[in-house]
């Protein structure tokens, strides 16, 4: 299928989904990325939807394409840590990536495999209407608010998201994968994830 076929094709079908398990099902049977031909299983989310903050990653990896879940392997252990250094558990969230298909070989998704899942990610985000939404990474950051800076230059600020049903806040922040190879960045990731506490908390 042809790239801006596919785009296209995704829009209508991520549209056509009323709710987050009609949304899986429609991904499931999405020809349109070649992501699908080379990954073991749709990767979609983990948490609770409906949770009050949703984070969203780029793609999964190799531990992610055997379980089905997305962050469970080492970048996923640290979200979890992360997350319990600000009182939370995965269920207390909802989780999901960019692009719902493992990569192979763990390579960048290309800005066109991205472009064909982000009408699907968008009409994620809208059903499961999160009130706060944390992109994990530069293309994370940069498919969903817009922006072409950096991720250390975006990380630690507020956007605003629309979902296509309200505005909602959302904060860029370092991708756990980066923070195991930098740990020195992991101060900064902290301060994020204690703003996003206290945004929580309505402070
Ligand atoms: N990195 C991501 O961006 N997402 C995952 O699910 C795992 C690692």
């Amino acid at each position: 299928m042809a790239p801006d076929a596919a785009v296209m094709e995704a829009r209508a079908a991520a549209k056509r989904a009323k709710t987050l398990d009609e949304l899986r099902e429609t991904l499931a049977r999405f020809e349109g990325c070649a992501l699908r031909a080379t990954a073991t299983q749709l990767v979609f989310a983990d948490g609770t939807p409906g949770a009050r903050v949703m984070f969203v990653g780029e793609a999964p990896g190799a531990e992610e394409d055997r379980e089905g879940l997305p962050f469970v392997g080492r970048s996923g252990k640290l979200l979890d840590r992360m997350l319990a250094a600000i009182g939370l558990k995965r269920g207390d969230v909802y989780i999901a990536n960019i692009v719902p298909w493992r990569p192979p070989g763990n390579r960048t998704p290309t800005p066109q495999e991205a472009a064909i899942c982000l009408p699907f990610i968008k009409r994620q985000i809208e059903l499961a209407n999160p009130d706060m939404l944390v992109c994990l990474g530069g293309p994370s950051a940069q498919a969903l608010l817009g922006i072409t800076e950096g991720i250390t230059k975006a990380r630690g600020r507020w956007f605003e998201f629309d979902t296509g049903t309200r505005t909602i806040k959302a904060l860029a922040s370092f991708h756990p994968a980066y923070l195991l190879r930098s740990p020195a960045a992991k101060r900064h990731a902290y301060r994020d994830f204690l703003a996003i506490k206290k945004a929580l908390a309505g402070k």
